[in-house]
């Protein structure tokens, strides 16, 4: 386990564009790193809005050609119960963004499938993709080289909302549920798999996330109102990018 310390230091950018710069760039060198170790490097993006001026510079110069994209696969961490050609899927997203102008082989996108007609089949279906792709054996938890996650004001993180029921999951690695706050079914990675990653990277920016985030990084709420307090890697790294209006509510060093 981390120290609190190393846990919860965020990383303070002045606003959301230097947030999404410093985070591509971290992409880049995780993927550089990861492929000079072991050939590939597995990613799980997250949906929100947050994200989509860091994919969006993946794709521009100098950091896509700083990528060997077909060492790269992507999957994610959630999914939305939408059709895939609903621009709020996040594979949509994703693919619109950033995959479709990427040289990555078709083979390396690793898309939830079907979750908008058969959300627990999905689910299933996802988790034999993961212990196939990782050749995990019976209950073995994948460890992706990158994980991105977004916060929610209510401190949610993936689809693991507070008081969903997949939060207390400890064997399954994808569960579908429903989230009474969203009065939906969301399919989500569960809390094991996020803490078995190498590293983990939070993108947070906005006034509305500062209470919850102060109350995640600095003290305060119960670990079932703040899903995102429940992150902390057995072995991996969790880096906080953070913007100013996210980080108005913290305490400062003088
Ligand atoms: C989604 C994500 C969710 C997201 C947070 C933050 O469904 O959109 O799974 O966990 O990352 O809600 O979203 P923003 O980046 O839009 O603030």
């Amino acid at each position: 386990m981390k120290t609190e310390q190393a846990l919860y230091r965020p990383t303070v950018c002045p606003d959301l564009a230097e947030l999404s710069e410093q985070a591509a760039r971290f992409f880049v060198d995780v993927a550089r790193q990861a492929v000079g170790r072991e050939g590939r490097f597995t990613v799980c993006l997250s949906g929100g809005s947050t994200p989509r001026s860091t994919y969006g510079l993946l794709v521009r110069e100098p950091l896509r050609n700083a990528v060997s994209w077909r060492h790269v696969h992507i999957f994610w961490g959630d999914e939305r119960c939408i059709p895939s050609d609903d621009p709020d899927n996040h594979y949509r997203m994703a693919w619109d963004l950033m995959l479709s102008k990427l040289p990555l082989p078709a083979e390396n996108i690793h898309p939830v499938r079907g979750a908008a007609s058969n959300p627990e089949g999905a689910a299933v279906e996802y988790e034999a993709l993961l212990q196939s792709f990782f050749g995990l054996a019976s209950h073995g938890i994948p460890s992706f080289d990158l994980i991105f996650l977004g916060m929610g004001a209510d401190g949610h993180i993936a689809s693991l909302f507070p008081g969903s029921a997949g939060l207390s999951e400890s064997r399954r690695l994808v569960v579908s549920h429903y989230v009474s706050q969203l009065q939906a079914t969301r399919l989500t990675l569960t809390l094991p798999v996020l803490n078995h990653a190498r590293q983990i990277i939070f993108l947070v920016s906005g006034e509305s996330k500062a209470p919850a985030l102060r109350a995640v990084l600095q003290g305060g709420g119960t670990q079932e109102e703040l899903p995102a307090r429940l992150v902390r890697p057995v072995s991996g790294r969790v880096l906080w990018l953070i913007d100013e209006a996210a980080a108005s509510g913290l305490e400062r060093e003088p």
